[in-house]
């Protein structure tokens, strides 16, 4: 390839990848897979690497961030960036109403839009580039977090079409949805960390992250929903939006036009219910005048603009009796605050308990014994207490003190620097963190031993049969048989659990396939600190045994990609504790696998493990079907070709053979598309 093929090929992906980036996360309309997606995302890298020449800022591969540091430098806004008023109730909205009509004194048209609670920001375009990411800051100037904001994949580098102006603003809000934050969460709670309180602070906290690199990891997205500058493309607000999305923009889902404000009324209280089955957060509607020239008009006061305000909606709050705070343990010896309440009924569900998070947090919110607390529902998946009502407090009652020492063990409890949380250390000895490791071990994603679920671990732990997870391994028929135990969880009826022949054959039969679980999925199973499925994976694949990860030194391990120095850290107390090694040792002797099988290194994932899949039908072209079986394979799936009842999917294209598809029906499989299959693999 000479160099000027070798541009029009670089110049030929890189609009290629933007455009699937478009379909992928704007238009949610994926037409290739993951993999021919990374395939053109290599080659360019590729290509741009040999040819660094034609770098270019705003080249797709530039959206995984980097790792350089960035201190972000302050930007004047062009267009200062204002907020608007709020309203919380109906009479505050038909004042504005009544300032709008005496105003104006003629007839207008109301947009209502969600008010989106997430950041502000605002993107500067230069003849169809991206020039700048700004944050509001203080509304005349803001941060550049252009480097942060480029790996956000719906925003568009470079603007499609041609009809807009040479410069313009426009601003949206960046936020992350409900299910990849509960799946960052989930996450962070498997690796032993604090889970994030809420998608709001989250995208905050991620925006303002020094490395782009880690912001890429993160899945945000942005609504725009607001267009300005000198040359507009359309006298409508609405209009200029749509043009927007002409341009590529991701512009939001809902817009209503109304006529009255009975109307936008209507609006607002659809929205106040049905906000919560979006999966986004919202904190109210805004409502603006749609006419430009109306806008110009009504103009704006100090802080903010007469033709637009918003109607907040209220939290869901509701006030109680704080009854007592108690510690709760964790596996990794971290000590949670809970405040345990008066119950009360809250969006929908009564709430007894909720959480403090730490010790600034009670310090914070100035907690006293008996202190009448709200409670708030937000984006958040635990109710939080958000303030105390000073008025009812009691004048002698006395202020809530962080334990010193474990509740469980009475080991005095550590703070580690730069650390939020309190811990026990006794990781030996203390009976939740014993029981919490080896209920990890025995998890679904980790060993998978589902017959010593529902608290049968607990009563095994407190007869005294196992105090860690090789212990397991020792356990016999006749040491099993006959164990009986009243539990009561919390709130619910005393339930007894007894172990007769059925039961006792179920836990040895569990604990034995278990032995057949593959050695990434053991090194999870482990639960060593901050190493969740996706690092045991890694570190599996790279050190191929347990020996050779035994062996590894910290250079070693920080060599391995996207393996840093408080994993590494972790690894290596981890596995050099004589406990641990005895651990591993017997685990060994019993079968455990402590080794990669060749299959494993073959693959993409083990999201299809154990799982048979028939392919079926015509997907386009005629290697499609190879490829989507190739990918069943690669992601740890069988490939077969007939329907049986052990198929756990189909994935169908055109003209499905009707035998099949009768047959599968007759089985309830579940038929998917190519589409439906590729989003599954890919999570
Ligand atoms: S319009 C000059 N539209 O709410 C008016 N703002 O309190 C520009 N927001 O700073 C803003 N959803 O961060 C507008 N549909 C929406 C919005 C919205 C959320 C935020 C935005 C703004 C704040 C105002």
């Amino acid at each position: 390839m000479n160099t000027e093929e070798a541009y029009s090929r670089i110049v030929y992906l890189r609009n290629e990848l933007e455009r699937h980036n478009h379909l992928y996360y704007v238009e949610s309309k994926p037409s290739i897979s993951d993999y021919q997606y990374d395939q053109l995302m290599k080659e360019l890298q590729q290509l741009e690497a040999q040819y660094p020449e034609y770098f270019d800022a705003n080249s797709p591969t530039q959206r995984v961030g980097n790792d350089i540091n960035q201190e972000f430098t302050q930007i004047e806004h062009q267009y200062q960036m204002l907020s608007l008023g709020n309203t919380y109730n109906e009479g505050e909205l038909r004042d504005f109403d009544n300032r709008v009509k005496k105003l104006l004194d003629e007839s207008f048209t109301y947009i209502c839009e969600l008010k989106y609670d997430g950041v502000s920001i605002s993107l500067t375009y230069e003849n169809g580039i991206l020039k700048h990411g700004v944050t509001r800051g203080d509304g005349s100037k803001g941060d550049d977090v252009t480097n942060n904001i480029k790996t956000i994949k719906s925003i568009p580098l470079k603007l499609y079409g041609s009809d807009y102006p040479d410069y313009f603003e426009i601003r949206g809000e960046i936020f992350m949805n409900r299910i990849d934050f509960n799946e960052l969460n989930d996450q962070r709670i498997q690796r032993g960390e604090e889970p994030l309180a809420n998608p709001r602070n989250t995208t905050s906290g991620t925006i303002k992250m020094q490395n782009s690199a880690q912001v890429a990891k993160r899945k945000l997205d942005c609504f725009f929903y607001y267009m300005t500058g000198d040359d507009l493309p359309t006298g409508s607000h609405l209009e200029n939006i749509m043009k927007a999305k002409s341009w590529g923009f991701k512009i939001p889902e809902v817009f209503q036009k109304c006529h009255s404000i009975d109307e936008v009324i209507q609006f607002i209280k659809y929205w106040d219910l049905e906000r919560h089955n979006l999966n986004y957060d919202i904190d109210g509607i805004v409502i603006k005048v749609d006419s430009l020239d109306q806008q110009d008009r009504l103009g704006f006061t100090s802080k903010t603009p007469r033709w637009a305000i918003s109607y907040k909606f209220n939290a869901e709050r509701a006030e109680t009796l704080l009854r007592s705070v108690t510690f709760q343990v964790g596996r990794t010896g971290a000590i949670t605050p809970v405040a345990n309440l008066e119950p009360v009924l809250l969006a929908g569900t009564t709430v007894k308990r909720a959480s403090l998070h730490n010790a600034d947090q009670i310090e914070l919110l100035g907690l006293h014994q008996k202190d009448f607390v709200y409670v708030e529902k937000a984006g958040e998946i635990i109710p939080q207490v958000v303030a105390v009502n000073f008025e009812k407090r009691k004048p002698d009652s006395l202020k809530v003190l962080f334990a010193t020492e474990c509740p469980e063990c009475g080991t005095a409890l550590i703070r580690r620097e730069g650390e939020a949380a309190y811990y026990c250390p006794n990781e030996e000895e203390c009976p939740p963190q014993i029981k919490g490791r080896i209920e990890h071990f025995i998890g679904r994603r980790a060993m998978n031993i589902d017959s010593l679920g529902e608290g049968k671990v607990e009563i095994l732990f407190d007869k005294g049969l196992i105090s860690n997870v090789a212990d397991l391994y020792d356990l016999t028929f006749d040491k099993l048989i006959g164990i009986e135990k009243v539990i009561s969880p919390d709130g619910e009826k005393p339930r007894k659990i007894s172990f007769q022949q059925k039961t006792v054959d179920n836990i040895l039969k569990g604990i034995e396939s278990s032995k057949q679980t593959p050695f990434e999925r053991v090194l999870y199973a482990l639960g060593i600190r901050n190493v969740g499925e996706t690092v045991a994976r890694k570190l599996a694949l790279h050190f191929k045994d347990m020996p050779a990860l035994m062996s590894s030194s910290y250079e070693d391990l920080i060599a391995v990609n996207e393996i840093g120095d408080i994993i590494a850290r972790n690894v290596i107390e981890f596995l050099s504790s004589e406990k641990n090694k005895d651990i591993i040792n017997r685990l060994k002797a019993k079968g455990i696998q402590m080794k990669i099988e060749e299959r494993t290194i073959e693959t993409l994932s083990s999201s299809l493990n154990g799982k048979s899949v028939v392919v079926s039908g015509s997907f386009g072209t005629s290697s499609r079907r190879k490829e989507l079986e190739k990918l069943v394979e690669l992601h740890g799936g069988k490939k077969v070709d007939s329907v049986s009842k052990s198929t756990a999917f189909i994935v169908a294209g055109e003209n499905m053979g009707p035998e099949k598809r009768a047959k599968a029906e007759k089985l309830g499989i579940p038929i998917i598309s190519e589409n439906e299959f590729l989003k599954m693999i890919e999570k």
